[in-house]
């Protein structure tokens, strides 16, 4: 049987519906027609054809597959064919894939004809347990990502963990970046392996989007406590960026967990403990802990774009213990760059 979420949020309450076979029901969770469903070439090819039979009377659309299609070139592309496909504005626009098919497509919503409603159907662990939820919509520019977007709460999130059997094993990996850190942040029981079997996928995917939902409740536009959600990921969206999107967001995430520890226990604020067993917990789950070849310097550098950083003064969410992430502000260049110097091997 599904589970529902409830979730409040400044403009209207919505569900988060979680349950094996939920896909196949679409048709009783999502508004009338007309819609249109957004989704990429890959998701299409396991999922298009079964959507267009159940919503006889939504429009399929495609982007192409990738982090580097997260951009304004892709919405601009999108929107003719909204128009195209006879979308007014009290139409729905849904998202059917993982962050960057959820992330476009909330945006092209937010911004069609000054708005029109949003569906999110996550496909990936990741969107499940992180990106659908909470309403951050946007694309990348050049110079970083996420610079452009809008917060635009789905009217439901469709979470049917069935779909996960398609998705490859790393990308399951990618996702349990996400996971870990809701762990780190608020819920110590998310970090046990035996809670990460694929099988039981639907327990943990509620557990985890359990962790979001409170936060994003109490501080929707990221005023506070949201912020804790980005812990790792200032090293996160630096890595993405310098290794031009070869490095897909769950493994920048999964190293960035590595170095925001590190740099947590550099600084003094967690014990030597606490950064080991991050670095366990990322490693267990199979995601790469070491930077490899990217420059330190030139990954403090990008961080410098990041939108969390305020006059150009350093901004990152630092762990003082699971449960207790903490801001600290301007931490000297050379410390950053030599935490992640000692990530190189
Ligand atoms: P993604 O959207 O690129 O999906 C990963 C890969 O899996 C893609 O190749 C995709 O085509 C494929 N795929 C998706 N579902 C599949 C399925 N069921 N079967 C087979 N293949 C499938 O990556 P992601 O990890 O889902 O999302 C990362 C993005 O999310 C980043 O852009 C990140 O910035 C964003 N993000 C946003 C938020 C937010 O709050 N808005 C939060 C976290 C991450
Ligand atoms: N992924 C961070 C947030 O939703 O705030």
């Amino acid at each position: 049987m599904a589970q529902n979420i409830n979730v409040t949020s400044p403009e209207f309450d919505y569900t988060i519906k979680i349950g094996s076979g939920l896909l196949d029901k679409i048709g009783e969770y999502v508004p009338a027609a007309p819609s249109v469903v957004i989704t990429n070439t890959t998701v299409a090819s396991f999922y298009g054809k079964r959507l267009s039979q159940l919503l006889p009377n939504s429009s399929v659309i495609t982007m192409p597959d990738g982090e580097q299609y997260k951009t304004l070139e892709t919405v601009n592309g999108l929107y003719p064919e909204l128009v195209t496909a006879g979308l007014d504005r009290s139409g729905t626009v849904m998202a059917l894939g993982g962050g960057v098919v959820g992330d476009t497509a909330g945006f092209v919503a937010a911004t069609y004809m000054r708005g029109v409603r949003f569906v999110q159907i996550p496909t990936t662990l990741l969107a499940m347990v992180d990106s659908s939820v909470g309403g951050k919509v946007g694309v990348d520019l050049p110079q970083g990502k996420n610079l452009v977007g809008a917060f635009k709460q789905p009217e439901v999130v469709i979470i049917d963990p069935d779909v996960l059997a398609t998705l490859p094993e790393r990308e399951w990996r990618c996702g349990m970046a996400e996971v870990i850190k809701h762990g780190f942040i608020a819920d110590e029981q998310l970090l046990q392996p035996e809670l990460w079997d694929k099988t039981q996928a639907e327990i943990l995917i509620a557990r985890a989007v359990a962790v979001k939902v409170k936060i994003v409740q109490e501080d929707p536009y990221e005023k506070t406590v949201r912020a804790y959600l980005n812990l790792g990921h200032t090293f996160a969206h630096a890595i993405e960026r310098v290794s031009q999107y070869s490095w897909p967001h769950g493994e920048a995430v999964g190293v960035g967990l590595v170095a925001a520890a590190r740099l947590s226990y550099v600084l003094g604020l967690c014990s030597a403990e606490l950064s080991e067993k991050v670095e366990k917990v990322v490693s267990t789950v199979g995601l790469p802990t070491r930077i490899g070849d990217l420059d330190p310097a030139e990954l403090f550098a990008a961080m410098g774009s990041d939108k969390k950083w305020q006059a150009g003064h350093s901004r990152f969410v630092l762990l003082k213990a699971i449960g207790q992430p903490v801001i600290a502000h301007d931490v000297e260049a050379g410390v950053v760059i030599e935490t992640l110097r000692q990530l190189k091997s």
